[in-house]
């Protein structure tokens, strides 16, 4: 056996380690700065929103947090929106990205703080956030979206807005809360 071979692997071995640390360090601090962890929307709740939304075709629909990119994927897939996700988090956008490579998931998915873009092009926003940061977020919400625009939120209210309306929790899934503008 060549001396160069358990050397090669060893370094290989190294690389992956630091790189899954670098990964997970970033996810972290992510996780606690920002607007908190990647928690999928179950599969059942993804097509609910999707219908409660009434997404037309041809239309502007962003997930502010994308986490795998199940709601464009279904939003353009079913519904034929033209749909992007915005994700913080490096290593979930990295996932985001091998469903669309591997599994061939639509959508555009833009790794960055949602809040540096505009939303003011949007028909439909879908989120699935911690209330504290959708509170945060009603200011944007306020500034970009244009008049009737729909902010559907799964689970979480956002701020003080008033729901149009609520659609209650089920057996396997929490509440829909729609907004319009
Ligand atoms: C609870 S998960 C929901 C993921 C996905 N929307 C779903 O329902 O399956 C929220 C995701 O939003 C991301 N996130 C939080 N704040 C964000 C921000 N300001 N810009 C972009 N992504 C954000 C987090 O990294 C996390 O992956």
């Amino acid at each position: 056996m060549c001396i160069l071979e358990p050397m090669f692997l060893s370094l290989t071995l190294l690389i992956l380690v630091v790189a899954i640390t670098v990964f997970l360090t970033i996810s972290f601090y992510v996780t606690i700065f920002g607007g908190g962890p990647f928690v999928p929307t179950p599969m059942y709740a993804v097509h609910k929103v999707l219908k409660a939304a009434g997404i037309k075709k041809g239309q502007k629909v962003y997930d502010i947090g994308a986490g795998d990119g199940r709601f464009i994927h279904f939003a353009a897939k079913d519904y034929g929106a033209d749909s992007t996700g915005f994700e913080m988090d490096p290593s979930v956008y990295f996932i985001a990205k091998m469903r669309q490579w591997f599994w061939g998931w639509k959508g555009k998915m833009i790794r960055s703080n949602f809040q540096k873009y505009s939303l003011k092009d949007a028909d439909v926003v879908v989120c699935y956030m911690m209330p504290n940061t959708l509170a945060k977020f009603q200011k944007q919400f306020d500034k970009d979206l244009k008049k009737g625009a729909k902010v559907v939120s799964y689970a979480f209210h956002i701020g003080t807005w008033v729901p149009k309306k609520i659609i209650p929790k089920d057996g396997k899934t929490s509440k829909i809360l729609i907004y319009q503008k």
